[in-house]
């Protein structure tokens, strides 16, 4: 039973490494460097990306929880740290075969491996820092 009005987010952080190269097929290597700077170099670099899940939802009157984190921990280790965690993004992941891994379309994708798995009733929200000063919220 969900109470009526209280809408409350509950957020889960995790961590994960992994290596991309930021460029576009068909530029060459001057227009990719000139559009994404050090991201671009050839031979791939690495990020410590950190990870915020956040679903927000009515609190469960029986439960007293939105959604129980141990399992929301769960569900972000086995769709998303499974998948991305010490991987090339370019090289071993499907869904960067075609999309430039920056950021933006790291939360993307990230958000759409979780929806699946989490209740429809509830709003889920990425929050992806690249660097501790620059990070993306998807949906914004
Ligand atoms: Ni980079």
């Amino acid at each position: 039973m969900k109470s009526m009005g209280k809408k409350v987010a509950v957020i889960r952080r995790e961590h994960f490494n992994a290596a991309h190269r930021l460029y576009k097929k068909g530029w060459t290597d001057e227009q990719n460097a000139s559009t994404f700077g050090k991201c671009s170099l050839p031979n791939y670099h690495g990020h410590n990306y950190e990870l915020e899940v956040k679903v927000t939802g009515a609190i469960d009157e029986e439960t007293g929880f939105v959604m129980d984190l141990k399992l929301l921990s769960d569900l972000v280790s086995m769709h998303v740290l499974e998948e991305l965690d010490h991987k090339n993004l370019n090289m071993d992941v499907e869904a960067f075969r075609d999309l430039n891994p920056t950021a933006e379309n790291i939360a993307v994708v990230i958000h759409d491996l979780l929806r699946p798995h989490i209740e429809s009733s509830l709003d889920l929200f990425i929050r992806l820092y690249e660097t501790p000063r620059n990070y993306v919220e998807y949906p914004a």
